[in-house]
């Protein structure tokens, strides 16, 4: 047969199983690295007792900034270099979305960024809630733009454009004025603001990047996430409509992200390492049950995978010691440095 063309199968780099990384409560923590992540990634990249590379990719709900920019937040933080190849985040199946709807709301996330996101998508209207503040300002009676924010801020005629759908890219930084503007587009006739359906069926669809409830941050205890907003709407909307809201989340522990997340490691493994197959094992480590092990289990029961997916349950973010996980993991570790040696040593 003939050889395609492309990487060179690397020596010294193990082609049997790979790992898969949760960020939030695995790797970081407020934006600092939790201290055994820089050793473990060490682990990876061959101080093992094999002197073996092993593959890795990272797999996270987080968001809020191009691919490109999170890549090299968490270079930086972990002391080495991380690709946008080896990465996705919560937003990033969105993409897909961006040839079938034109002019799209995006909410969450610092200043614009999340616009330049969306715009990077290939989103060809993307609209902020600052756009609709400065068009009305009695949109949100007690939220008041800064004076950067009026600048940044594109001003239309709300009334007369139609809003083709919602996508909440990554967390609010203001629940109040966001919640309102998503629930007058959810309550609209077909995305005009300042309209009101009779029927409450007729306003455009709304995505979140993911869906959970808590995530691990700097305080001690877990904090409110995205999954805790789009409870927070879907209640609001039933007590205003007493109709149910139907909305979708992506990220995990939705099978679609942990088929991404196929593709990517195999393209990772054939463009970095010259291997040209899928591993036979993927340890995936996460602190969220109802994300991570969640996820990882259900894909790697379902007849989508084509190779083993083995959960690992760390004790440095959401899940807490005493309390029983409702995703039953395959192994329970306190630190990314024991996943690591954990599926390292099953595989000796
Ligand atoms: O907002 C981010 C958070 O919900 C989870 O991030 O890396 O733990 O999937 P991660
Ligand atoms: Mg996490």
């Amino acid at each position: 047969a003939l050889s395609t063309p492309g990487t060179p199968p690397e020596t010294g780099v193990t082609d049997s199983y790979a790992f898969a990384f949760d960020i939030d409560g695995v790797l970081i923590r407020g934006g600092k690295p939790i201290p055994e992540a820089i050793e473990a990634m060490k682990v990876l990249n061959g101080k093992n007792e094999m002197g073996l590379k092993i593959p890795y990719i990272f797999v996270t709900n987080g968001g809020g900034k191009t691919e490109q920019e999170r890549c090299l937040d968490l270079s930086r933080q972990l002391e080495l270099e991380i690709s946008p190849g080896q990465f996705i985040c919560g937003h990033t199946p969105m993409k897909e979305m961006a040839a079938k709807y034109k002019s799209v709301l995006v909410v969450g996330g610092e200043g614009e960024k999340c616009r330049v996101v969306a715009e990077g998508y290939g989103f060809e209207d993307v609209i902020t809630p600052g756009d609709i503040i400065k068009d009305n300002k009695n949109t949100t009676p007690f939220r008041k733009l800064t004076d950067e924010e009026t600048e940044n801020s594109r001003v239309r005629n709300f009334g007369e454009h139609e809003i083709d759908a919602i996508f909440v890219f990554a967390d609010s930084r203001d629940w109040a004025g966001d919640q309102q503007i998503i629930l007058d587009l959810l309550m609209s006739k077909k995305g005009k603001l300042g309209t009101r359906s009779e029927t409450f069926d007729e306003g455009p669809p709304i995505y979140f990047s993911h869906n959970d409830i808590v995530w691990s941050t700097s305080h001690d205890l877990s904090r409110l996430g995205m999954g805790a907003l789009r409870a927070s709407l879907e209640a609001m909307f039933k007590a205003l409509t007493g109709k149910d809201l139907v909305s979708t989340a992506f990220g995990k522990p939705q099978i679609g992200t942990f088929q991404f997340a196929t593709r990517l490691l195999q393209q990772w493994r054939k463009d970095t390492h010259g291997i040209n197959k899928p591993p036979e094992t993927v340890y995936f480590v996460g602190d969220t049950p109802e994300s991570d092990v969640r996820g990882t289990n259900e894909y790697n029961e379902s007849p989508l995978s084509e190779n083993t997916w083995y959960s690992i349950l760390v004790r440095t973010g959401v899940f807490k010691e005493g309390t029983k996980p409702r995703f039953v993991p395959k192994a329970t570790v306190d630190t990314v440095l024991d996943a690591v040696l954990h599926g390292i040593k099953r595989e000796i």
